[in-house]
C-alpha cells in the first residue's frame, strides 16, 4: 500500500500495563515490550517497574517532572521523549499503567505526534480503572447507562449528566488542581463537588470512594461508602475514583416502544 511504503523507520507502540501488578497485562502487550529496541514507561509503582526492566534491559522511566505548576507541561516532556527515541529509528514500546489511552494525554499526543511525522503508531488497549470498577462493585454499564467525567472537568465545564444513570468521576483528589497531587489538598475541590451533586442526588445518598487493588491477591479493593454529604471527609488519595449510582430507574416512553414494536420490556 502507498502509504506504508512512505512510512519513516521507527515505530511506535502504545501498551497498558493495567491496574494490578503486572496480571492485568495482556499477551499482546508483553510481547510488543519484550520485542521493542527501547522500552519506556510511566508507571504508578516501583515493583512493575523493576518487573519491565527484566522483561526488556532497555526499559527507561519517562521524564515526571513535579516542578511543573500544570501536568499538562509534565506531559508535553513525557510525549517529547517518547518522540526523541522513534526519531532514531528505533521501534519503541512506551508502557503506561491502566489502559494507556485514558487519561493519558501524553499517549494519545505522541501516537498524533508519530503518525503526522510518517511513523507507524499503534496503541493497545489495556485495562483501565473503570474496569477493575465494573468487577469490584458489580456495575454494569449496560443497565443503567454510564458516564465518565474527569472531577475538575465535570466542574469547569458544568457537564450535563443524568443522575438515573452511573456517573463515575476521576481524578477527585485533584479537583481545581492542574498541579501534582498534594495530601489534603483536595477537600476544598471535593466541598464544592459534593455541593453540586447534592443539587441532583441529595446529601443522604451513598457514593463510593473507590481504589482497585494494585497488589491483587494480596490486597482487596477498597470501597468506602459514605452518604454524599460526608464526601469531603473521605479518605481519598491520587488513585481513588468516585463511583455514585443512580438515583432512580428512569421510566420508560410508552409511545417510544410503540414506535419501535416493542410490546413489553
Ligand atoms: C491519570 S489517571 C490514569 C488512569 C489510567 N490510565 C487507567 O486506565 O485507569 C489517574 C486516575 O485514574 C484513577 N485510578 C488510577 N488508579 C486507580 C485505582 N487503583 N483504583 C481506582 N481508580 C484509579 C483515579 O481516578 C486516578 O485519579
Amino acid at each position: 500500500m502507498e502509504g506504508e511504503l512512505n512510512l519513516k523507520i521507527g515505530s511506535l507502540t502504545i501498551v497498558g500495563m493495567g491496574i494490578q501488578l503486572v496480571g492485568n497485562l495482556t499477551l499482546g502487550a508483553k510481547a510488543w515490550i519484550e520485542q521493542a529496541d527501547k522500552v519506556l514507561f510511566a508507571l504508578a509503582d516501583p515493583v512493575t517497574a523493576k518487573w519491565l526492566k527484566q522483561l526488556n534491559t532497555t526499559a527507561e522511566a519517562l521524564p515526571y517532572n513535579m516542578n511543573n505548576q500544570r501536568r499538562r507541561d509534565t506531559y508535553e516532556e513525557m510525549t517529547a521523549k517518547i518522540l526523541t527515541e522513534v526519531r532514531k529509528g528505533l521501534n519503541v514500546c512506551a508502557v503506561f499503567y491502566g489502559h494507556p489511552g485514558v487519561f493519558a494525554d501524553s499517549a494519545h499526543a505522541a501516537i498524533k505526534q508519530a503518525r503526522e511525522e510518517g511513523f507507524q503508531a499503534q496503541m493497545l488497549p489495556g485495562i483501565s480503572a473503570e474496569d477493575c470498577l465494573f468487577a469490584d462493585l458489580g456495575v454494569d454499564p449496560g443497565k443503567n447507562g454510564c458516564q465518565s467525567f474527569e472531577a475538575t472537568d465535570f466542574l469547569i465545564r458544568r457537564r450535563k449528566f443524568d443522575s438515573t444513570s452511573v456517573l463515575i468521576l476521576w481524578q477527585i483528589a485533584m479537583v481545581g488542581n492542574l498541579g501534582f497531587y498534594e495530601r489534603r489538598g483536595h477537600i476544598q475541590g471535593l466541598k464544592i463537588l459534593a455541593e453540586v451533586l447534592d443539587k441532583d442526588y441529595g446529601a443522604d445518598h451513598e457514593v463510593i470512594v473507590y481504589e482497585a487493588a494494585v497488589y491483587y491477591p494480596v490486597c482487596l479493593p477498597v470501597v468506602e461508602r459514605i452518604s454524599l454529604s460526608k464526601l469531603p471527609e473521605a479518605k481519598v488519595t491520587e488513585v481513588s475514583t468516585l463511583y455514585v449510582p443512580p438515583k432512580a430507574m428512569t421510566p420508560v416512553d410508552r409511545k417510544m416502544m410503540v414506535n419501535l414494536g416493542i410490546n413489553n420490556c
